[in-house]
């Protein structure tokens, strides 16, 4: 098991290696903007199916990435797919063996009696041109000015605690979605959608319960008070074991909240924009709402940080996914 991790490991290494240095050689070989042309010409041009510039589908797809884009998996919870498979029932059950005791069916069945539970999203098409800006947390966007940017795409998703308020110019002052978790759930507006992690079955047994009839025994924070029903999307635990599985190949306990939430946009974006991920200019992590430094390395956690942030590496080397990193 760990033999294989390695293995892969260094293979996406080799695979990230290879197209840095196609992307380097392309770029010295090719002496003038005509050759480039020409060059480019020779090629078949890969055609794209939607209608931005740069597409996340593409006929003629990357083959590593064909391999694990699947677009039949919903991301998010509704009444159709709450059934869960045993596999994924099991592993979700073991990640947080005490919170996971209730009976499944019988929470998510009251649940969906108030909360939408359609598909949302997979409306996919060559005429579409959807824009998503994932906004991290991290102390790189002080100072970035990328406000405007942020806030120029259709849809700007933000991240657990993360503030607005005083940060405008750098941040943006809109937010479409924001995913989180109980415990970190702030600064909703009245239009935005939470997007709700249950990373234990807990989670749906209290936002249930904050949502009618509050009979849970330990009563509801009040961040709840601030969710509106309608808006709420329930990030699938189906899901969220295909990033796990497909995408990071079982590194680390499960995805930290800033992957989970990138991969969701590379399935319901068409062009995604990435902000806030990654240490501040001067190596160090932070927030960007926040004075102190909280680390001088990754703080990662129970998650496979450095893995992770080599897979974006790839995804933007793959035109996927395009990486601000503060200015
Ligand atoms: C996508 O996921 C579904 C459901 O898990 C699976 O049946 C299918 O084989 C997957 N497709 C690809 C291309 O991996
Ligand atoms: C769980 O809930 C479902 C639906 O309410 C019910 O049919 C089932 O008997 C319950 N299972 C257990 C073990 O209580
Ligand atoms: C998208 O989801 C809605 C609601 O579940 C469904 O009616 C519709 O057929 C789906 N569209 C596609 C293209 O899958
Ligand atoms: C958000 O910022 C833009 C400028 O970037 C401004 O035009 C707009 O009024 C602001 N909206 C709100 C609600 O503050
Ligand atoms: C949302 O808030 C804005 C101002 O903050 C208000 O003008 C608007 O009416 C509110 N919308 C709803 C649906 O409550």
């Amino acid at each position: 098991m760990v033999d294989l991790k390695n293995r892969t490991r260094k293979l996406l290494i080799v695979l990230f290696c290879i197209c840095a240095i196609s992307i380097i050689i392309f770029s010295y070989s090719s002496t003038s903007s005509l050759q480039l042309a020409i060059r480019q010409s020779d090629k078949p041009v890969s055609k794209a199916l939607c209608a931005c510039r740069q597409c996340i589908s593409v006929e003629d797809e990357d083959p590593w990435f064909r391999k694990r884009f699947n677009t039949s998996i919903s991301p998010f919870l509704s009444q159709k797919n709450a059934i869960l498979s045993k596999d994924t029932f099991k592993w979700w059950q073991r990640l947080f063996p005490k919170a996971n005791k209730a009976n499944y069916s019988a929470v998510v069945q009251k649940l969906f009696q108030v909360v939408p539970g359609e598909g949302h999203y997979n409306d996919s098409a060559p005429n579409r041109c959807r824009t998503c800006a994932v906004v991290g947390n991290s102390g790189n966007l002080k100072g970035s000015d990328y406000g405007a940017l942020i806030d120029s795409n259709d849809f700007v998703i933000r991240m657990n605690r993360a503030p607005i308020l005083g940060y405008e110019k750098d941040v943006g002052n809109r937010s479409t979605h924001r995913v989180a978790y109980p415990g970190t759930i702030r600064h909703l507006q009245n239009d935005t959608h939470l997007i709700l992690i249950p990373f234990k079955m807990t989670t749906l047994e209290l936002i249930m319960s904050a949502l009618t009839t509050g009979s849970m025994k330990s009563a509801p924070l009040p961040e709840m008070a601030q969710i509106n029903a309608d808006k709420l999307l329930i990030y699938n635990p189906t899901f969220l074991k295909y990033i796990y599985d497909v995408w990071l190949e079982r590194h680390g306990k499960y995805p930290s909240t800033g992957f989970l939430t990138l991969m969701l946009a590379i399935h319901i974006c068409d062009e995604v924009n990435v902000f806030g991920f990654g240490a501040a200019k001067d190596g160090s992590w932070q927030h960007y709402w926040e004075k102190t430094k909280l680390s001088r390395r990754r703080p990662t956690g129970v998650h496979a940080g450095d893995y992770e942030s080599m897979l974006m590496k790839l995804l933007t080397c793959k035109n996927k996914m395009k990486l601000f990193e503060g200015r």
